[in-house]
C-alpha cells in the first residue's frame, strides 16, 4: 500500500496504472461501513483506491468541521487490511487551488431534506467528487445507502455529465442495536450513543413519520426532518449538538 499525498506524484503515478481502478472516496475516521465499501472494491477491480479529504466546501457548520475526526495512523491499518493499493490524502490548498471559484450545483435534488438544512453542502460535495473522479479516472466509485440523497446526486452527475464510470450502491452498515454506523459516532456520550439507535427503530416501525419525528423531540432529539422521498424514508436528528441521519428502503 502506497500512501500519496502531493497531487503532481499521484497524476504522474496514475498515467502508469493500465488496469481498471475501483474507487472509494472518504472523509477518514473510517468504521466498519467504510471497510464494506473498501472490501467490495478489492473484490471487483484490480487496483483499489482510497481517498481521505475532509472536504472543507461541504460542511455548512465550521464547528462540525473542526470537531471532524481525524486519525489518519487507524485509517492507515484499516485500508492495509481491505487491500488498498493507494491512499490519496491531498491538501485542501491543492485540491481547491482555484479557491472554489469553479464549483457543480444541482438544482432540485440538492435543495430538499439534506440541502435544506445544509446550504451548500451538496455542491461541496458535488465539485469534490467530481474533481476526486477526474484526479482517479476510476472504473467503479462506491456509495454506501446511508447518505442516499448524496448517493443519488452522484449517480445523477455521472449520467448529466457523461462521466466514463460506474457508481456502486452499497448497504448501510449497522451496530447490533441498528445504529448506522458514521465517523461522528465516536462525538456521542454514552447517554446519547444509547438513545441513538431510536432513529433507525423508528425508521423500521410501522410509525408515521408525524409519530417518529414526535417521538425522537420526547426523548431528545432536535429533529431536522422524517421525510418519505426516493423510495426511502429518511430522517435527520441531531442529539447533544451531533447531527446523526439514516434512512431506510419503504
Ligand atoms: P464519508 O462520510 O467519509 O463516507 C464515505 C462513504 O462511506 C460514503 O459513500 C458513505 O455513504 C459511506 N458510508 C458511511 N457510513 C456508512 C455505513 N454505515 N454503511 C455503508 N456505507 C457507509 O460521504 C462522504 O464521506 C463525503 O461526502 C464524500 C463522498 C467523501 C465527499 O467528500
Amino acid at each position: 500500500m502506497k500512501s500519496i499525498r502531493s497531487l503532481e506524484e499521484w497524476r504522474q503515478l496514475r498515467q502508469q496504472i493500465q488496469k481498471g481502478i475501483g474507487f472509494v472516496p472518504t472523509m477518514g475516521a473510517l468504521h466498519a461501513g467504510h471497510a464494506s465499501l473498501l472490501k467490495k472494491s478489492r473484490a471487483e477491480n484490480d487496483v483499489s483506491v482510497l481517498s481521505i479529504f475532509v472536504n472543507p466546501t461541504q460542511f455548512n457548520d465550521k464547528k462540525d468541521f473542526e470537531k471532524y475526526p481525524v486519525n489518519y495512523e487507524a485509517d492507515a491499518a484499516i485500508a492495509e487490511d481491505c487491500g488498498v493499493d493507494y491512499i490519496l490524502y491531498p491538501l485542501a490548498k491543492d485540491i481547491y487551488q482555484d479557491d472554489y471559484q469553479f464549483r457543480l450545483s444541482e438544482n432540485k435534488l440538492s435543495n430538499i431534506l439534506e440541502g435544506e438544512f445544509r446550504p451548500g453542502h451538496f455542491d461541496g460535495v458535488l465539485t469534490v467528487v467530481l474533481k476526486l473522479f477526474n484526479l482517479v479516472q476510476p472504473t467503479r466509485a462506491y456509495f454506501g445507502e446511508k447518505d442516499f440523497q448524496q448517493l443519488k446526486l452522484i449517480e445523477g452527475m455521472v449520467e448529466a455529465l457523461f462521466l466514463p464510470l460506474h457508481i456502486v450502491a452499497c448497504e448501510t452498515l449497522r451496530e447490533t442495536d441498528g445504529l448506522a454506523m458514521s465517523s461522528r459516532n465516536v462525538r456521542l456520550s454514552p447517554e446519547a450513543r444509547a438513545k441513538a439507535p431510536l432513529i433507525a427503530q423508528f425508521l423500521m416501525s410501522n410509525l408515521s413519520n408525524e409519530e417518529v419525528s414526535a417521538k425522537l423531540k420526547a426523548a431528545g432529539f432536535e429533529v431536522e426532518y422524517v421525510a418519505q422521498e426516493m423510495g426511502r424514508r429518511l430522517c435527520a436528528a441531531k442529539i447533544e449538538g451531533v447531527r446523526l441521519i439514516d434512512n431506510v428502503k419503504i
